[in-house]
């Protein structure tokens, strides 16, 4: 495949009528209601406040993302990072916000590997040498400054409350803390905030973060350079290089966010927009929804359809592990990659008798199924702004570490690098070297905030739930497509493939027994999951009566609103 500057991949973009900022429909009437959907029912009516207090969805989103920081301590916080995808109602244009962490300046290429180049386990998921430098404080700030109405310092109202007067647990906090409680014994902050005197703590314990709530309120202040530079920036090198981290000054100093334009494409009239590189999200569906076009989905039987989505995502996780990286330091041909011409040549092997083994298709490094955390929520306010942010600290809790003082619990984002690319190994894999670590390079992510236009209806849609994310807003694409309503699309059932392993995920009663058999027949391995998975938060708007719904994915503790706003 031809590779392409990042800046001919722009250049196409602006050209390309599929793939440009502006949307091609008409913008909605004046909406009457908001509708907020967030994984958490204390973030949700942080939002609902702030619109009320004259926020539009941009303020809320700040507030919202406070407060998850707050509350939701094992999904999202200040020590991470995320996408934020907006809608602008007033120009109807469309920009993607990265807020991706970012490999500090000392990190090399092997600095998860041991003498004799084997990956140190857990090197790159506990403690303070597996966190990235944190994009959120500065995505809030920018958020606020170039979009929102209200100030900051009102915006992070509810989250600096919150944090000095507590939340209480409930069982969700407690399995994600049962799940790190020995990683969260390591390091005396965090054991002291997240646990109850070292052990899980109960149901309606009040955690108080009194230190969050300080830096919360430093950034309140002085906007990024409340959490960059400074007094919690100091705090925040001390504690990581006193615990084995390689955080300097300077990174954090050095740390941006970059405005990029989403990637957009159509199916069959379905206008999509979604996320570009740092994260794979947006190629990856753009790719399995050309496939599914190619293929005449939309006319395929009930069992020709799954096989047809299965053998697109082998193909597109295939693809994935081998070009997708951080597109501001490795070429990325984004542009190739999504286009017909690609699908076609991806579906040139395709035989709709059989699977398609992964082991028959081009090698590449395997890539890792992320732990069972990170969080979206969708917003659409009364003018038409639209939000779609999925925000991560990795695994439950992250690394585990907070910074002594700052009440900021980092990132294990370093683990979504590979560790190890482009080393040989038994299938002779070429792939990896896309997504390798190198100083102040972004790590290649999954998640994929969308929006949908389709029919006079727009959805804003995501979820958690790390290499799944993309299958999980694929199918709920597919819902929506169908005409499906907030509710039906959070809570569909989910099925997965990610080229390796070679086997389809589902959720415990995904799959009816027949349709099981007859894609065994065909060849593919199924493997039932213990549990389901995934936190799905959308918001629908129907464009002729500007009419709204929302709902949270039954399988999560969150809520979802919608509201009049005057
Ligand atoms: O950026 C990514 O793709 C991962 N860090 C997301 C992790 C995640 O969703 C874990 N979730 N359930």
């Amino acid at each position: 495949m031809r590779r392409r500057s990042l800046l001919a991949v722009f250049f196409f973009v602006v050209l390309l009528p599929a793939c440009s900022w502006q949307s091609t429909h008409t913008p909605p009437p004046a909406l009457h209601d908001a509708a907020i959907a967030t994984a958490h029912p204390l973030a949700t009516q942080a939002g609902v406040q702030i619109l009320q207090q004259g926020g539009n969805a941009f303020d809320a989103a700040v507030a919202v993302t406070a407060v998850l920081a707050v509350v939701e301590p094992y999904s999202s916080g200040l020590g991470g990072g995320g996408f934020w995808l907006l809608h602008k109602a007033r120009d109807n244009t469309q920009v993607m916000i990265d807020g991706r962490e970012k490999a500090p300046l000392a990190a090399h290429r092997d600095m998860y590997l041991d003498a004799d180049g084997e990956v140190i386990p857990r090197a790159s998921v506990d403690g303070p040498l597996s966190a990235g430098i944190p994009g959120v404080p500065a995505a809030m700030a920018h958020l606020a400054r170039h979009y929102g109405r209200l100030p900051l310092k009102q915006s992070l109202q509810p989250a600096i409350t919150l944090a000095r007067n507590g939340f209480a647990v409930d069982e969700h906090y407690r399995r994600m803390a049962q799940f790190r409680q020995s990683v969260l014994q390591n390091w005396e902050d965090g054991e002291a905030i997240f646990l109850q005197d070292g052990e899980v703590p109960d149901v309606g314990y009040i955690i108080r973060q009194p230190d969050l709530a300080n830096t919360l309120e430093q950034i309140a202040n002085q906007g990024a350079d409340g959490f960059y530079k400074g007094e919690i920036a100091g705090k925040l090198v001390r504690s990581v290089r006193e615990n084995g981290g390689i955080w300097t000054l300077q990174d954090l100093a050095q740390y941006s966010i970059v405005e990029r334009l989403p990637l957009q494409f159509s199916y069959n009239g379905m206008r999509v927009t979604s996320v570009t590189p740092p994260s794979s999200g947006g190629v990856a569906l753009a790719q399995i929804f050309n496939m599914l076009a190619l293929g005449n989905y939309d006319k395929l039987n009930a069992v020709d359809k799954k096989h047809l989505l299965i053998e697109a995502m082998r193909r597109a996780y295939r693809d994935r592990a081998e070009y997708l990286g951080d597109s501001d330091v490795v070429d990325v041909p984004v542009i190739e990659l999504a286009s017909m011409a690609h699908a076609r040549q991806l579906l040139a092997n395709l035989d709709m008798q059989r699977a398609t083994p992964s082991a028959d298709l081009p090698p590449v490094a395997v890539d890792k199924l992320d732990g069972p955390d990170t969080t979206h929520f969708s917003i659409v306010d009364k003018q038409g702004n639209r939000v779609a942010a999925t925000l991560s600290i990795n695994y439950p809790f992250g690394s585990c570490f907070v910074a002594e003082g700052t009440g900021v619990l980092l990132n294990d984002e370093m683990d979504d690098f590979s560790s190890k690319p482009g080393s040989p190994n038994v299938y002779g894999l070429v792939g990896a070297e896309a997504n390798a670590i190198a100083p102040g390079k972004r790590m290649l992510s999954s998640m994929s905030p969308s929006f949908a236009e389709y029919n006079n209806r727009i959805a804003v849609l995501g979820t958690p739930g790390g290499s799944r994310i993309i299958t999980m807003v694929l199918l709920g694409l597919l819902q929506f497509y169908d005409g499906a309503d907030a509710t039906t699309i959070v809570n569909a059932p989910r099925m997965h493939h990610q080229y390796l392993p070679d086997k389809v995920f589902y959720e415990p009663g995904a799959l009816p027994p027949e349709r099981i058999a007859a894609l065994q027949q065909k060849g593919h391995v199924l493997q039932q999951l213990d549990s389901t998975y995934g936190n799905m938060q959308v918001v629908v708007m129907d464009r002729n009566t500007g009419r709204l719904n929302a709902a949270s994915d039954k399988r999560g503790v969150g809520s979802a609103q919608v509201l009049t706003v005057e």
